[in-house]
């Protein structure tokens, strides 16, 4: 497959150039196996059985995705959380405080939260239930996400203190298997963030490296726009470090000095 032909595919799901410029190799391989698999000769008989059928194009917007994620990625977001967002949300909350990690890959993200929230419970005298919904368009993601387990690459960004805390070796020091506890807590599931929300009034949501990165702005407007209004007025988003709003607006103030960090007030969107 030539990039003119990966690139009139991207097109039709709604995808973006720039975002898969430093992947495509890899999914362009996945989807001429697909194409085969299908018995298409071309992308344009490809794309008729994308439209023709529903299942086809679910396996292909799950060949499109890539799962790169490792913990405690952009290391000072997770001290802005522990020092300021989350003692923020504490105080005021109560009874339970409601997370969304939208597009979380193989639990990475979640697990960090899950760490944080441990460390504080040491400190603090009565926590709320922190409910975690996490969701992914690719179940086998979702299913690497479950078992929680890792190679040593995903935990480069784990401070020391926590290392052995959290993780225990598997496979001869090949696999860190993360402590069952941090597994409370968790619901995992399937979902399209192109789709409605899955729930509302999340106190924080993880928008990380997915919707921003890999779509087009006319699909990424309308799904953020639903994003947004999931998350509870003085809730917090949370976008990837690299990435931008897709539009301006009255409702998302910048918290403190991260450019990727938001928080939500009452505001008009536009
Ligand atoms: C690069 S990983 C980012 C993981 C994590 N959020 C992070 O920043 O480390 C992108 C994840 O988003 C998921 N994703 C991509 N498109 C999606 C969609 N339309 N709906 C739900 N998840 C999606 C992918 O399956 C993948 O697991």
């Amino acid at each position: 497959m030539d990039d003119q032909q990966f690139s009139q595919l991207l097109q039709h799901l709604g995808l973006s150039w720039t975002g898969y410029r430093k992947v495509r190799k890899g999914v362009k391989k996945r989807i001429a196996r697909h194409m085969q698999d299908l018995g298409c000769r071309d992308v344009s008989a490809y794309l008729v059985e994308l439209d023709r059928r529903d299942d086809a194009r679910l396996d292909c917007e799950r060949l499109m995705t890539v799962s790169i994620s490792r913990f405690f990625r952009d290391r000072k977001l997770w001290k802005t959380l522990q020092k300021d967002i989350l003692p923020l949300l504490v105080e005021k909350h109560r009874e339970k405080i409601k997370v969304w990690s939208a597009g979380c890959a193989s639990g990475e993200e979640v697990y960090t939260l899950k760490i944080l929230w441990d460390f504080l419970e040491t400190s603090t005298v009565r926590l709320p239930y922190l409910e975690v919904l996490a969701t992914d368009i690719n179940p086998d993601y979702l299913e690497r996400a479950k078992a929680g387990v890792y190679p040593l690459s995903s935990l480069k960004e784990v401070p020391e203190q926590h290392r052995s805390v959290y993780f225990q070796l598997q496979a001869g020091g090949k696999r860190h298997a993360v402590k069952s506890s941090l597994k409370n807590g968790i619901m995992w599931r399937e979902h399209h963030l192109l789709s409605d929300p899955p729930g509302s009034q999340f106190r924080i949501i993880f928008l990380r490296n997915n919707l921003l990165t890999y779509y087009r702005d006319e699909s990424k407007r309308l799904a953020f726009r639903k994003v947004l209004a999931s998350l509870s007025t003085d809730g917090f988003l949370i976008i990837g470090s690299h990435e931008k709003l897709p539009f301006e607006t009255a409702e998302l103030l910048p918290f403190g000095s991260l450019s990727f960090v938001f928080k939500k007030i009452n505001g008009v969107s536009p």
